[in-house]
């Protein structure tokens, strides 16, 4: 079974996604532990729901440290705000991945679903992709499209998009749980 560390910020919406996912036995894996870095994240309540520990962490060597206390396969961004140094990468030695809000290449960073508007695509989405020192540069390892209708607004388009990124992240860490090979 899948041991994995899930990391997030703020709402926890995909971290919610994955546990009903292996509540419900789709997805053959465990949550050993969530690290946060905000003390009011509502990932908190959902851990303490479903009896995770959960960890706030100010600093990478205290997210080293905390690392160290559990067995796990994979680090599963959820809404982490931060970035995680090469240093952290490299002591880590597993897989991390993370989810974004965008059809990567396109629009990295901060803010994609403005970015898409913006612009002008008439298809944006979400990405599940392994997590390198550039962001959200690594390899793809999922994607979903999401059309854009040409009243959307930031708040309708983030509404679509994440329920893809529901989907989407189970079914990369289902794939993932079965055994295809993942590099770092
Ligand atoms: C998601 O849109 C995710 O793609 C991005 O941050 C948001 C987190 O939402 N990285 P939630 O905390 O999972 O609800």
């Amino acid at each position: 079974m899948l041991q994995l560390v899930v990391f997030g910020s703020n709402r926890g919406s995909n971290y919610e996604a994955i546990l009903q996912s292996i509540e419900q036995k789709r997805l053959s894996a465990a949550v050993v532990c969530m690290i946060t870095n905000n003390p009011q994240a509502r990932m908190i309540a959902i851990s303490q729901k479903h009896g995770i520990p959960a960890h706030v962490c100010d600093s990478e060597p205290e997210i080293i440290s905390v690392l160290a206390n559990y067995e796990y396969d994979l680090i599963a961004l959820a809404g982490y705000m931060k970035i995680l140094s090469k240093k952290l990468i490299v002591a880590v030695g597993k897989p991390i991945i993370n989810i974004h809000p965008s059809l990567l290449p396109s629009f990295k960073g901060l803010h994609p679903q403005r970015q898409a508007l913006e612009y002008g695509v008439k298809y944006t989405g979400c990405t599940v992709h392994v997590v390198t020192p550039d962001v959200d540069s690594g390899r793809i390892l999922g994607q979903r499209i999401v059309s854009v209708f040409p009243d959307d607004t930031v708040e309708s388009l983030s509404t679509r998009i994440l329920q893809e990124e529901h989907e989407l992240y189970s079914s990369v860490l289902m794939e993932i749980a079965q055994g295809d090979s993942l590099k770092i």
